[in-house]
């Protein structure tokens, strides 16, 4: 058995910045409201034409691979995590293999929502514990703003979300109490439809549907999110799953360095961090920049962090994350 270890880290976020001021002149809402309730004070938005999901991908990923050392020959794998894919079939996963040049690996697409990073991390995890693989590339991201409903209608979803994409390789680690020590997963479909885009889709209404409808109050294309409802699952299950991973390598609280959630609501984070009573120090957010980027909001706070150099040897990191489906997961890494 093999460790796996994260040897290089790249993040990617378009230019075009959307402050919440922004959002106010084309929806019902305010700055103080969406600060007060989420956080946020702005967020990225593609310029359409210029990226997609696979763009930012392929930026984040250029960034990655070169901080690791790896060469692009020595990449065996693809694992990508996004729930806005540029098509509805294929995944990005082989788009991006094309962009990058790389030969003909395998790539396996990730469709977990907010914990989409660390199922995609537990995934490339086994395949280097079992020593199939020696580096495989992580990569998540998601290009929201092109799908919400910009309306009055969707401001509860819209002005959360955001544009980005972050990535991760993961190389063989020869040392057995380094790397990623390990990984939890979950889920509870029960909840399926609480956070949900729900067309189109083969077992609801699918394009023709729409089209033949022609139907301009269907929201069934549009993200719907029972907002309370979610957040107080949240809470709870990330709670959880810090405790799961802490207690599986026997440490505490007290050993954690740096605890990196998903950026869903800043209110969620700071929850948590009372919950646990951490300090600033041991909690990572930039929810306050970026919104909600659902699956790369972990690969981005993960790079800004190491890049602020918040990041170092020996820290033992905690990656915990919920959303849709409902999905939670968490991971430990002894950096
Ligand atoms: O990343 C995946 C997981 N996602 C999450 O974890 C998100 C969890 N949920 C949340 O973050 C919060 O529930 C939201 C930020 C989505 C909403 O905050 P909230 O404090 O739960 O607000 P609410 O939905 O209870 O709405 C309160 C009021 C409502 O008005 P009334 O009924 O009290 O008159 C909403 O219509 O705020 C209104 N509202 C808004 N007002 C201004 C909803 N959205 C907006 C808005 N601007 N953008």
């Amino acid at each position: 058995m093999f460790q796996s270890k994260i040897s290089g880290l790249g993040y990617y976020v378009p230019d075009n910045i959307i402050t919440n001021d922004d959002l106010s002149k084309i929806m019902d809402t305010t700055d103080e409201w969406i600060q007060e309730r989420t956080g946020i004070k702005e967020r990225r938005h593609i310029v359409k034409g210029e990226d997609t999901t696979t763009t930012m991908g392929v930026k984040a990923a250029k960034i990655a691979i070169e901080r690791s050392g790896v060469d692009y020959q020595d990449i065996d794998f693809i694992v990508f995590a996004t729930i806005s894919p540029d098509y509805y079939f294929p995944g990005p996963g082989v788009a991006l293999q094309h962009e990058l040049g790389l030969k003909t690996i395998g790539a396996l697409d990730i469709r977990n929502q907010c914990s989409g990073f660390v199922y995609a991390l537990s995934v490339a995890d086994q395949f280097i514990k079992t020593g199939m693989y020696k580096n495989i590339l992580v990569v998540a991201s998601e290009l929201q703003s092109l799908g919400l409903d910009m309306t009055d209608r969707g401001r509860g979803v819209s002005v959360i979300f955001g544009d980005g994409a972050g990535a991760a390789v993961l190389s063989r680690e020869e040392n057995p109490s380094k790397g990623i020590l390990s990984t939890h997963l979950h889920s509870e479909g029960e909840h399926a439809k609480e956070l949900a885009l729900l067309a189109p889709g083969m077992g609801g209404r699918w394009i023709t549907d729409i089209l033949e409808d022609n139907s301009p109050d269907d929201e069934s294309y549009f993200p719907h999110m029972n907002g309370q409802f979610v957040f107080k699952n949240a809470v709870v299950r990330f709670t959880e799953v810090i405790i799961e991973a802490l207690q599986a390598n026997n440490l505490q609280v007290s050993d954690i360095d740096l605890l990196i959630p998903h950026q869903a609501n800043l209110r969620i984070s700071q929850f948590i961090q009372k919950k646990f009573d951490l300090n600033d120090d041991q909690v990572f957010n930039n929810i306050q920049k970026y919104g909600n980027t659902t699956a790369a909001s972990i690969p981005i706070a993960l790079t800004e962090a190491w890049e602020q150099g918040k990041i170092k040897e020996g820290d033992n990191i905690v990656l915990a994350a919920f959303g849709s489906g409902f999905t939670w997961a968490s991971a430990i890494i002894k950096w």
